[in-house]
């Protein structure tokens, strides 16, 4: 499963501290253990079951907040420098652990996939925590997976926390319109 991981998430390779870089994929490779769903079934299910008809695989909406968080947080550094510490390790583990309780959401009926139990009563952003927490992940990680969604909104976030919320939406609303 680890290799698995890897070439899954190759961005994985962008963060730096090889520790942290660990504590991520094996988070991912806990979720999958505990998900009904495979490595290869994230790059055909939609990414959100909110939207009818959704085109875009949950792997191809993942990468894109990766992706821009990742882009987005270097320029800012370049344009603000010290005026804005930004860490790009929290930054990079942070956008790849967002959404991982959503493999938690959800359960298969034969082949249609419907939120799960825990989908309906945790939502991802506490099932993510909770498995990010057992895989010792630090808080400024674990606090991005919290407050990523609109869950996070009664919270103080990070500026690494506000980069990857507003990737997130900026990479979702649009297909809400
Ligand atoms: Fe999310």
């Amino acid at each position: 499963m680890k290799r698995e991981i890897k070439k899954l998430w190759a961005e994985l390779d962008w963060i730096k501290d090889e520790d942290l870089r660990e504590k991520v994929a094996a988070t991912w490779e806990l979720a999958f253990e505990k998900s009904v769903l495979s490595p290869s079934d994230l790059e055909k299910i939609p990414f959100t079951l909110l939207i009818e008809n959704c085109k875009v695989s949950f792997m191809a909406h993942k990468r894109a907040v990766v992706h821009v968080a990742f882009e987005s947080a270097k320029l800012m550094k370049k344009f603000f420098g010290e005026n804005l510490p930004i860490d790009l390790d929290v930054v990079v583990a942070g956008a790849i652990l967002a959404d991982v309780g959503k493999l938690l959401e959800y359960e298969k009926v034969g082949s249609k996939i419907q939120f799960s139990k825990s989908g309906k009563l945790l939502r991802h952003a506490f099932t993510g925590v909770s498995l990010a927490q057992t895989c010792e992940v630090p808080d400024e990680v674990c606090h991005i997976i919290a407050v990523h969604s609109r869950e996070g909104d009664a919270f103080k976030r990070t500026t690494e926390g506000l980069i990857i919320h507003h990737a997130d939406f900026m990479t979702y609303l649009p297909f809400r319109n």
